[in-house]
């Protein structure tokens, strides 16, 4: 798909087919789609912790549903938590005190779109509980969990009609 037919397709799915995993070998490809990502002096201020097998998957979908928000993930197949990890590099470990949140938001688009090429809805998650996605992800108590994305195929192919900002607003030309 070209890449402007994929980001009109991507959307965030919040019905996802339970009756279909997710293979393993598009998690991998979403994996190393998103080592390639661009981050501040190459930080790569990340770490993907990815969900699918059942029992851990159950424990990720309740953690993503503080405050009965996100119920719809226990449909999910899969997902991937991004946590703030270690930068690489010495300027990498003074950019990272700055831009670590945007190298992670440009990993989840990757993650997204990679996904939609893959064939595979997701929606990223801001709202969860922290600790426990910390604790069923098995990561240390000091990690910082930024992101989590939901992944599995969609239960339904249509799509919606995109609500965005009017395009004359969000840009100027000069
Ligand atoms: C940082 C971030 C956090 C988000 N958190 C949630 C969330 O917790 N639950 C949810 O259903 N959608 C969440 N979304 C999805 C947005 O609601 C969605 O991207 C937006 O409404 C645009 O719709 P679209 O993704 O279908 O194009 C989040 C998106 C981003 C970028």
């Amino acid at each position: 798909m070209d890449f402007f037919t994929l980001s009109q397709n991507r959307e965030s799915c919040r019905n996802f087919d339970d009756s279909r995993e997710v293979e393993r070998e598009k998690l991998e490809k979403i994996i190393a789609c998103v080592r390639l990502a661009p981050s501040a002096c190459n930080a790569q201020p990340w770490f993907f912790t990815v969900v699918a097998s059942p029992e851990k998957r159950k424990e990720v979908a309740s953690a993503v549903q503080k405050m009965n928000m996100n119920l719809f993930t226990s449909k999910a197949r899969a997902f991937i938590a991004i946590s703030q990890d270690k930068a690489a590099g010495v300027a990498g470990k003074v950019a990272s005190r700055f831009f670590a949140p945007y190298d992670i938001g440009i990993a989840a688009a990757h993650i997204c779109l990679a996904a939609q090429e893959l064939g595979l809805g997701s929606c990223i998650l801001g709202w969860f509980d922290e600790k426990k996605v910390i604790a069923a992800c098995q990561l240390d108590d000091n990690k910082k969990v930024s992101l989590v994305i939901a992944l599995g195929y969609a239960a339904n192919q249509q799509r919606r009609d995109k609500k965005r900002k009017k395009l004359e607003s969000i840009a100027k030309y000069m």
